[in-house]
C-alpha cells in the first residue's frame, strides 16, 4: 500500500519549502499529511477521498500567488505489478537430494541430534549421542519463523535477520537413534530415555550473516520441552474428574506433549502445536475393559473411539523400562483400587490429545494445553482471518481415516492492542480458554453447516452409545460428541490454512483407503462415496491397490457472510491429487500435469508477504515415480470451478452418481512444483521470514524404511541425506536426519514469485 502513497507525500514536501505560517497551530499541510498518512485514508485511494481532500482545499493559498483552488493533478499512483508465478518447475524425481528450480538455492541448516546448548557435544549420528533434552529433536514438522530485533531483546514483526524456528519432532526414525538399532521389550531405560526426550518440540535461535541463516547453539532462546516437560491443562476441562491421574491428583496438570504434527501461530504471537498420534504411545492390558466395569463402561467406549482398545500394545514399549513413574505412566490399565484414578494411570490419556500452546519468546512459562478446542487426534489448528471486535476462530482437522473438521469460536472479542502484548501466554488464557465448539456438515448441494458441540444439544444429551456427563465430558470425547450430531466423514483432515486475502478455509484431506463405493464393514470403519469426498478407485495405471482416495484432495469452505462465526458456509474442492496420466473424468479431475501432479497433500499454508499457496505432501502411492514435494499456487476462490457428476458402476453392475463441486482447474500459472524432496522423506512445515525471502521447510524422516537387521549397512539406508548434501558427519555413508532447509533465490527476490502487489511491505 505504501508505493501507491508515495507521489502524493512528494508534493506534500514540496509544499513544506513554501511554509508561511510562523504560528504554532497546525497547518493545512499537517492535516492533511496526517490524513494521508493514515493507512484507511490511504487504502482508498487518491481517487476518493484523497483528492476530495486536495481537491476542495488550496494547497498555495500562503501569500503571493492567486487565491484560485489550483491544485495538482494527483499523480497516479504507481502500478502494481501483480504477483506471477516466476520459477520454472522441478520435474518429479527419485534422486537422494533436495531440488529446488534453477536460481534457488537450498541449505540444510539444523538437523535431528544438532546440539542446543553449549555444554552438549556436537552431533556424532553413530547411534552414541545422548542428552537430547539439549538436542533437536527427530521428525521435524509443522514450524513457525518467530521475527527478533537486532538485538536479539525483543519480538519484531519485520525482523528477517535474526529470529527463533519453532518446531515440532513428531516422531522417532528409532533405529538410527542407537548404535546397533533398538532393543526389544524390556526397553532398557537409556534407549527409552533417549527417545522420549527426541520428540516433542524444540526453539532455536536463527541469524542471518553474510546472506545465510545459521542456528546459534547457544542461544538463551533454545528450549526443548518433551514428554516430561511439565504442562498445564487449561480450560473448561481443568480439574475435572476425566483428568485425574497419579501426577495430578486436582486434575489440572501433566508431563509433556507428543506426536505434534502441525503449528501456527496465534495472533498474539505464540506457537500453536496439534497433538496428533498420541495414543499409539500408550499400553493396555488384556483384561482392562473387565477392569473398567465391562464393554459398556464410559471409558471403555471412549479409549475404543481414540483407538485404544484393550489388549493394544504401545508403539515403543517405554513402560516396559523400569518401574520409574516416568516409565510407568504409558501402560494406562485401570491397576490401583482408587475410585478416582488418582492412583494409577488410567486417565492419562485424556491428558493428551489437544492444542498446545507455547511461548516461543520466554523458556520460563509453561505449556498450556487449551482443552476448550476439544480432544482428538489434533493435526493442528489455524486462526481465521483477525477481525477486531469479533471473536477469534480456529479451523482444525483430526487426522484419522474418516474423521472430522472443527471449528473454534472464542467467547471473547479480538483487541489488536492483544497483537503485542506484555504477557502472551496468558493473553491465550482470554482467548483460547472459552468459546464453543462446532463440527462440520457437508451437504451435496455446496452448503454446510457448523453444529455446535454441546451438552444441551438433544442427539448429543440423548446419544445412546455414550451418556455425557457434561460439557467437559463433550469436550474430552469430541469425536463421539460429533458422531451424535451426525458430522460428515472425512478423508483424513491433514492441515488446515487460511487465505489471508478472502478468508477462506482450507483443509488438506490427504487419502483415504476406507473410501469405498459399497462399504463393507461398520459405518466406522469404511465409509460411502459422498459430494465431497467423491473419489473411490485404484491406483492408476496399475490397479494396484484396493480402491480408495488414493490421491486425497483439498476442501475449501467460505462462512457466510465472510463471518467466522457463522454456522453455515459454501465449499468446493480446491484441488484433487492425482498422477497426471490418470482418468481425467474419474481420477485426474483437477486436469493436473506434469508440471504440477501430486499425491496425498499434507501441509498447507499460506505466505503473508505474498499470499502464495504452499502444499507439501506425505505420500505412499505415487512414490515409485516421485519422492514427495512442495508446490507452490495461486488459490482462487469458492466457486471459481463448476458442478462435476462421477459416474460409478458398482460391483453388481448397477451405476452410481455422485455429484461434486470442483474449483477452477489449476494451470501452469497458477500451480506448480518447487521442491523434490530426499528418498523416503515427507515434506511438511513450512514457515518464512516477514520480508518473504527465506523460505524454511522441513524435510522429515528421509531414509526412515530400515529394519534393526540392517543398521549396521549404510549401504541399505536408502537415504544418506542430509549428510550427502555436506551437513554434519558421515558424507555419503551418513545415517539420514530429518532436518529444516533454509531456501533463498539466487537474486535475493521474493520466493516463487516476481511482482511488486505483495500482502504486506514489512
Ligand atoms: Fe502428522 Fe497427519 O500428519
Ligand atoms: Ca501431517
Ligand atoms: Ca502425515
Amino acid at each position: 500500500m505504501n508505493a501507491h502513497t508515495r507521489p502524493e507525500q512528494l508534493a506534500l514536501q514540496a509544499h513544506d519549502n513554501e511554509d508561511c505560517n510562523t504560528s504554532g497551530n497546525p497547518s493545512l499541510n499537517d492535516v492533511i499529511d496526517a490524513r494521508l498518512s493514515r493507512r484507511n485514508a490511504l487504502r482508498v485511494g487518491m481517487g476518493s477521498a484523497g483528492a476530495a481532500v486536495l481537491g476542495s482545499l488550496s494547497l498555495s493559498a500562503c501569500g503571493g500567488g492567486s487565491d484560485a483552488l489550483s491544485v495538482p493533478a494527483p499523480a497516479p499512483a504507481p502500478a502494481q505489478t501483480p504477483l506471477t508465478l516466476s520459477f520454472s518447475p522441478v520435474a518429479k524425481t527419485m534422486a537422494d537430494t533436495v531440488t529446488v528450480p534453477a536460481g534457488y538455492t537450498a541449505t540444510p541448516i539444523y538437523a535431528m541430534g544438532d546440539s542446543l546448548a553449549a555444554a552438549t557435544p556436537d552431533f556424532k549420528n553413530d547411534g552414541t549421542d545422548t542428552d537430547f533434552e539439549n538436542r533437536a529433536g527427530d521428525h521435524h514438522d509443522g514450524m513457525i519463523y518467530f521475527g527478533l530485533n537486532a538485538e536479539g531483546t525483543a519480538a519484531s514483526a519485520t525482523g528477517s535477520e535474526r529470529g527463533l524456528l519453532a518446531m515440532n519432532h513428531e516422531a522417532l526414525s528409532d533405529q538410527y537413534l542407537h548404535a546397533a538399532g533398538t532393543t526389544p521389550n524390556p526397553r532398557p531405560p537409556a534407549e527409552a530415555d533417549k527417545e522420549m526426550a527426541a520428540h516433542g518440540i524444540s526453539v532455536v535461535e536463527i541469524r542471518k550473516t553474510s546472506g545465510k541463516f545459521a542456528t546459534q547453539k547457544a542461544s538463551a532462546y533454545n528450549r526443548r520441552v518433551h514428554p516430561n516437560t511439565a504442562v498445564t491443562l487449561t480450560g473448561p476441562v481443568r480439574g475435572n474428574a476425566l483428568l485425574k491421574t497419579k501426577y495430578s491428583t486436582a486434575g489440572d496438570a501433566t508431563r509433556g506433549t507428543i506426536n505434534n504434527c502441525g503449528a501456527s501461530y496465534t495472533p498474539w504471537g505464540t506457537y500453536f502445536s496439534g497433538e496428533e498420534n498420541w495414543n499409539g504411545y500408550f499400553f493396555r492390558s488384556a483384561t482392562d475393559d473387565a477392569a473398567r466395569g465391562g464393554a459398556t463402561a464410559k471409558s471403555v467406549v471412549s479409549l475404543a473411539r481414540y483407538g485404544k482398545p484393550q489388549n493394544s500394545a504401545s508403539r515403543h514399549g517405554w513402560e516396559t523400562a523400569g518401574s520409574a513413574d516416568k516409565y510407568a505412566r504409558w501402560n494406562i490399565s485401570q491397576t490401583g483400587t482408587s475410585a478416582d484414578g488418582t492412583d494409577d494411570y488410567r486417565n492419562e490419556l485424556n491428558t493428551y490429545g489437544y492444542m498446545v500452546e507455547i511461548d516461543p519468546y520466554d523458556k520460563n512459562q509453561a505449556l498450556r494445553k487449551r482443552t476448550a478446542l476439544g480432544r482428538f487426534a489434533h493435526e493442528m489448528g489455524v486462526f481465521g482471518k483477525v477481525v477486531e471486535g469479533k471473536p477469534l476462530t480456529v479451523y482444525m482437522g483430526d487426522d484419522s481415516r474418516g474423521e472430522y473438521v472443527y471449528k473454534f469460536v472464542s467467547s471473547a472479542n479480538w483487541s489488536a492492542a492483544d497483537a503485542n502484548p506484555a504477557n502472551r501466554i496468558t493473553t491465550g488464557d482470554k482467548y483460547l480458554d472459552s468459546g464453543k465448539l462446532y463440527v462440520a456438515k457437508y451437504a451435496a448441494d455446496g452448503t454446510g453447516s457448523w453444529v455446535e458441540l454441546h451438552i444441551a444439544n438433544a442427539a448429543i444429551a440423548g446419544y445412546a452409545s455414550y451418556k455425557f456427563a457434561d460439557q467437559a465430558d463433550v469436550l474430552v470425547n469430541a469425536r463421539l460428541a460429533a458422531d451424535a450430531v451426525g458430522a460428515t466423514r472425512m478423508d483424513r483432515p491433514e492441515w488446515s490454512a487460511v487465505h489471508p486475502v478472502t478468508g477462506e478455509i482450507y483443509v488438506t484431506l490427504t487419502n483415504n483407503s476406507n473410501r469405498k463405493l459399497e462399504p463393507t464393514g461398520s459405518a466406522a470403519s469404511q465409509q460411502a462415496v459422498d459430494a465431497a469426498n467423491p473419489r473411490s478407485y485404484t491406483d492408476a495405471p496399475t490397479a494396484s491397490s484396493a480402491p480408495g482416495n488414493i490421491n486425497g484432495h483439498i476442501v475449501r469452505m467460505k462462512e457466510n457472510g465472510s463471518d467466522g462465526a457463522a454456522t453455515a458456509f459454501t465449499w468446493d474442492i480446491y484441488l484433487f491429487g492425482a498422477q497426471a496420466d490418470a482418468d481425467p473424468a474419474k481420477i485426474n479431475l483437477s486436469g493436473l500435469t506434469a508440471d504440477n501432479d501430486l499425491s496425498s497433500p499434507d501441509g498447507m499454508w499460506f505466505s503473508n508477504k505474498t499470499g502464495v499457496a504452499f502444499i507439501e505432501t506425505d505420500d505412499g502411492a505415487y512414490t515409485d515415480v516421485t519422492n514427495c514435494m512442495l508446490l507452490i499456487g495461486m488459490a482462487g476462490q469458492v466457486g471459481d470451478g463448476a458442478t462435476q457428476t462421477l459416474d460409478y458402476t458398482k460391483a453388481d453392475g448397477s451405476k452410481l452418481t455422485v455429484q461434486t463441486r470442483i474449483g477452477a482447474k489449476p494451470t501452469s500459472a497458477t500451480l506448480r512444483r518447487f521442491l523434490v524432496g530426499p528418498k523416503d522423506s515427507e515434506i511438511t512445515g513450512i514457515a518464512e521470514t516477514p520480508d518473504g525471502k527465506t523460505l524454511f521447510v522441513n524435510i522429515q524422516h528421509p531414509g526412515e524404511t530400515i529394519s534393526k537387521a540392517n543398521i549396521g549397512d549404510p549401504t541399505k539406508y536408502l537415504s544418506h541425506w542430509p549428510g550427502n548434501a555436506g551437513y554434519g558427519p558421515g558424507g555419503t555413508s551418513a545415517r539420514p536426519r530429518s532436518a529444516t532447509i533454509a531456501i533463498t533465490r539466487n537474486d535475493g527476490g521474493l520466493i516463487g514469485v516476481d511482482g511488486t502487489a505483495v500482502l504486506n511491505n514489512a
